[in-house]
């Protein structure tokens, strides 16, 4: 991957800030790592201006790096700091990506930078693990998941969502915080195959905490309900 050719991760993220971010897009990428994704975004004449910010020193050096060699300083101001910190109110940013951390790390970013945030922002994220409680704290703080895809690289899978802030909280149900509400309307071969793997690796563990001498009952129950919902949502027998 380089800022030329993204991979599918970064590569749907950037179609989702292309396609719901407001015109001029103004993008703040936190943890930016190597900064590919403004660069690709700044290369394809699809942004304005972007932020890359990093917390750690070695990210942000690549990051330094990577905008300099590409030529692209005027566009891109790569800043040191933690979460939202390095948005300031005349960079006008209204599109913040956070990819590639787990969920709790993201919702932490957001919640601890809030005074940083604009009034009105669109939220690109993408958490490597534990989506579901993301999007249950999304949905306890006015934000709506507009949009959402599941993708598959390699043996890995990974959620994109688009985020909306609204005025009211949207309550989720079980299944909409474990899928996503907007993964449950499209129902993509990806999602299919993202939960195919996740029922066969549940239903391992949920047999291996069974034959435990003290099996963790409150886990098993746990696994129940969630097995459950992914064999009705594969359309398999539930029984
Ligand atoms: C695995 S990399 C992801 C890079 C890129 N966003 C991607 O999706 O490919 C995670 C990056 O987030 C940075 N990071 C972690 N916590 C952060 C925080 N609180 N504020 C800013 N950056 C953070 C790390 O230093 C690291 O460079």
């Amino acid at each position: 991957m380089n800022s030329e050719q993204l991979s599918s991760r970064l590569q749907s993220v950037s179609d989702f800030i292309i396609q719901y971010g407001p015109n001029p897009i103004r993008l703040a990428d936190i943890g930016t790592d190597h900064a590919y994704l403004p660069s690709f975004l700044v290369q394809q004449d699809k942004i304005e201006f972007a932020i890359a910010g990093d917390v750690v020193k070695g990210p942000y050096e690549s990051a330094v790096k990577e905008v300099q060699s590409q030529g692209l300083s005027k566009q891109i101001s790569v800043r040191l700091g933690d979460g939202l910190e390095v948005i300031h109110s005349e960079d006008n940013i209204n599109t913040i990506s956070i990819c590639g951390m787990g969920g709790t790390l993201i919702r932490n970013i957001i919640e601890s930078g809030s005074a940083h945030l604009p009034k009105e922002h669109l939220l690109v994220l993408q958490p490597n693990i534990g989506e579901a409680g993301l999007r249950e704290w999304l949905s306890e703080n006015q934000y709506e998941i507009i949009d959402e895809t599941v993708i598959i690289d390699g043996r890995h899978d990974y959620d994109v969502m688009v985020v909306e802030k609204g005025t009211t909280n949207i309550p989720l149900s079980y299944e909409e915080k474990l899928f996503g509400p907007a993964n449950l309307a499209k129902q993509t071969d990806e999602f299919y195959l993202k939960w195919e793997r996740d029922l066969a690796h549940r239903e391992r563990i949920y047999e291996q905490i069974k034959q435990a001498d003290q099996p963790n009952h409150e886990k098993l129950t746990e696994l129940e309900q969630a097995i459950t919902a992914i064999k009705e949502v594969l359309n398999r027998d539930a029984n």
